[in-house]
């Protein structure tokens, strides 16, 4: 599909085959790493989403998926996140890999490692699509990375503003991001 850039986005800033590939590189790392594992692959919905289906159709093994949901954490109340929606699976024993796809000021992916050590895992590794870094606040380890970007207000590929953008095939940056800060 040859979708068009939204009026809201001025650039296409990660085109579809760039995504892409940059999806079955990190598969086949995964599925490398955890080839005789119980692997599980569990995403923060909604954003995960995406990145989470096209990966796991890349790793070359049995594996389970699971889901869960936080309320985002809202500016001046301390990086509280809540969970909204519990995972269905026990995952004690077995290998997960927390799939995002972004990791911001970290305080996301923070809040559900602890959340996922509480339930007894053999492992627990990081895969994020784009990792921002210079907006850090969680220190969090990242065991597989897509693409560091710069501090720009992304959309598509699951990242939305309000909701939208998420279906977008490609990932593009924000046009006025005045309107965020
Ligand atoms: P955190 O700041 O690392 O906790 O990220 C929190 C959430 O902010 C992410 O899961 C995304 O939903 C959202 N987020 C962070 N950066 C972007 C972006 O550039 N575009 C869309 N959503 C974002
Ligand atoms: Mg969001």
């Amino acid at each position: 599909m040859n979708f068009a850039l939204p009026p809201a986005c001025d650039a296409v800033l990660l085109d579809e085959p760039s995504i892409q590939t940059r999806v079955a590189e990190l598969g086949e790392q995964i599925a490398e790493d955890f080839s005789g594992k119980d692997l599980r692959l569990i995403t923060v919905l909604k954003g995960g989403l995406f990145f989470l289906a096209d990966l796991c159709r890349c790793i070359d093994l049995p594996l389970s998926l699971d889901f869960l949901a936080v309320s985002p954490y809202l500016p001046g109340q301390g990086g509280v996140v809540r969970m909204t929606k519990d995972l269905s699976d026990d995952v004690a024993g077995a290998d997960v890999v927390l799939v995002e796809d972004v990791v911001d000021t970290g305080l996301t992916v923070n809040y559900v490692l602890s959340l996922l050590k509480g339930h007894g895992p053999a492992s627990l590794s990081v895969c994020t699509l784009l990792d921002k870094p210079s907006r850090r606040i969680a220190d969090v380890p990242i065991d597989y990375r897509g693409f560091t970007l710069p501090d720009r207000f992304v959309v598509g590929y699951g990242l939305d503003l309000g909701g939208r953008y998420r279906n977008l095939p490609f990932i593009g940056t924000l046009r006025d991001e005045d309107v965020l800060r």
